[in-house]
């Protein structure tokens, strides 16, 4: 690991403005949120960002539902993500829209970028179209019977009975789900991005060390399959920006989320004048750039996103990092099973600390599913975080306040194990940066026991009955104690709200990594309180019943 101070811009997904901010969300902002923690505490420049993704057809029809203009009811949903997402103790630097004079800039420049570079197409295509709305529709906007197992009610896209993929024409009596009318096709011309002319330059690009293993597996299918060429304009009335020098025309909002991207950056930048916003995006720009996102939109970011970069001439991300779904119970969240859970429900009842920390003992850098088990998410946070590291603490702690009036002992004499503990911070930094925090909690729980045996071994109950105050009581409680800062330091960037309240318990400056190294001796702590209240089965229960 070399010393240079890495400057970077992380972002999690934009969130769509008409939902509600569920524990998928919470996933993603847990992960890059932990990732941001730890390079902040190593002492890197780091700038976390995020938004709500505010253009397109289901925002513009959900805001006129609520009878509400589009920019108000944005505002409004944009507020509550926020304060959901904030309630995990998510430390975005800044939280923004799409839907901003930034992005409208930034989105024009690029368009004009990309039509000098030969990148824009134009083609005529059939769409259906709802003469009621006077509008077009979207495939998943018209319902009818699947023309290959004829099951009623199904989508202009796919069957969700036989898994059939169609466009919308091909439903048997299709239905507008605006208005119910019959839907008529109708030629118009859309613009498109010329993808296929920048597969040879992606295909180099993703070879590089930009995405994991699993996802260039994923995408040589793509390459294999053909890149196609991708629709980037919608016809009136949509939500979003105008095209330049087109009528009724507006860019896609698949086109603008990803350059908000840049659009929150260059707010944050206009609020800190002294960052220079085209040393982060020009190309060649030597910060780095980390894209936290979901399996679902992977196509938008290792393929779209750095072709639109590379037409539009600039830098391209370092790192596009893919988590996997939640499931709860090992089912699919859905609302109808019961087993959807969004943050605000999951904050009335329960610690956010602990959800941070059971995604955390999951998360390791892969894309497969993280399973909310509720017996396992019990058993994680009773029995690793509290009932053997917070114990640590616990068990120690009332000899100092007791005999030595909550002074530390001024040396330790035994340094074996403090040295074991803090050699293993390099190790825990790799896992850190490779997004494998499932790893950094099996060390530390690991470290955690030998910390419990060693207490055990030396018995400072037994001690404090026999001989009071001795040094060597104090020398034992001060150690177990050391151990136990070590190992909330290498858990901060997990539990940042622990954190704080041991750093106040020991009456110590917020924590570094390289804290590690320096031990804490003839030091005064303040008396131990409880630092977490163990979940009860029957707070599990009765959180459930009220969903
Ligand atoms: O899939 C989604 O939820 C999108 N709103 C993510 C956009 S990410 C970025 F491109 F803006
Ligand atoms: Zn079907």
């Amino acid at each position: 690991m070399n010393n240079t101070i890495r400057t970077m811009i992380v972002t999690t997904a934009l969130t769509y403005a008409n939902g509600e901010i569920h524990l998928g969300h919470i996933l993603e902002a847990v992960e890059a949120d932990i990732w941001v923690n730890f390079q902040k505490m190593r002492g890197n420049v780091c700038y976390f960002i995020s938004g709500s993704d505010a253009h397109g057809t289901p925002i513009m029809i959900q805001a006129e539902k609520q009878g509400l203009s589009p920019e108000v009811f944005i505002a409004k949903m944009g507020a509550e993500q926020l304060a959901d997402i904030q309630g995990f103790g998510i430390t975005f630097d800044n939280f923004y829209t799409t839907d901003s004079s930034e992005n409208e800039q930034l989105v024009g420049e690029i368009y004009q970028r990309l039509q000098k570079a030969g990148a824009i197409i134009r083609k005529t295509i059939y769409q259906a179209y709802d003469p009621v709305k006077n509008m077009f529709l979207p495939d998943r906007y018209v319902k009818g019977t699947c023309p290959r197992c004829k099951s009623a009610d199904q989508y202009g896209d796919n069957c969700e009975v036989c898994g059939a993929t169609y466009s919308s024409s091909e439903l048997i009596d299709p239905k507008s789900i605006l208005s119910d009318a019959t839907p008529e096709t109708r030629a118009t011309e859309h613009l498109f991005f010329d993808l296929p002319q920048y597969a040879d330059k992606l295909k180099q690009w993703l070879s590089g060390p930009h995405v994991a293993k699993e996802i260039q597996n994923k995408m040589q299918e793509w390459f294999d399959a053909g890149l196609q060429t991708w629709d980037i304009s919608r016809d009136a009335p949509y939500f979003g920006f105008k095209i330049p020098g087109e009528k009724d025309k507006y860019f896609y909002v698949w086109l603008d989320a990803p350059i908000g991207y840049m659009a929150i950056f260059k707010h944050f930048c206009k609020l800190h004048p002294e960052l220079n916003f085209d040393s982060f995006w020009q190309q060649g720009s030597k910060n780095e750039l980390h894209h936290f996102i979901g399996k679902d939109i992977v196509y938008f970011h290792t393929l779209f996103w750095p072709a639109v970069l590379m037409a539009s001439e600039h830098r391209l991300p370092t790192q596009v990092s893919v988590h996997g779904f939640v499931t709860v119970n090992g089912e699919k969240m859905s609302k109808s099973r019961g087993t959807f859970i969004t943050a605000k429900h999951y904050l009335e009842k329960l610690n956010p600390e602990y959800l941070r920390y059971y995604f955390a003992a999951k998360l390791n850098g892969g894309i497969e599913d993280i399973d909310l088990n509720f017996k396992d998410f019990m058993q994680r946070v009773n029995s690793d975080l509290i009932g053997k590291i917070i114990n640590i603490a616990a068990r120690t702690a009332s000899f100092i306040g007791k005999f030595f009036d909550n002074q530390l002992a001024a040396q330790l004499t035994n340094k074996s194990l403090l040295k074991l503990f803090a050699d293993k911070q390099n190790e825990i930094a790799d896992y850190y940066e490779a997004r494998d925090y499932a790893r950094v909690l099996r060390e530390v729980t690991a470290l955690a026991d030998k910390a419990n045996e060693w207490i055990a071994e030396k018995k400072p109950w037994q001690m404090a009955k026999e001989q009071g105050g001795s040094e060597e009581l104090k020398e034992v409680a001060t150690l177990a104690l050391n151990l136990f800062r070590i190992l909330i330091i290498y858990l901060k960037p997990v539990l940042p709200q622990l954190a704080l309240a041991v750093e106040d318990f020991l009456q110590i400056a917020p924590c570094q990594w390289a804290d590690i190294n320096t031990p804490l001796v003839a030091h005064t702590i303040k008396p131990f309180t409880p630092l977490m209240i163990r979940i009860e089965e029957s707070q599990i229960a009765e959180w459930i019943q009220e969903k």
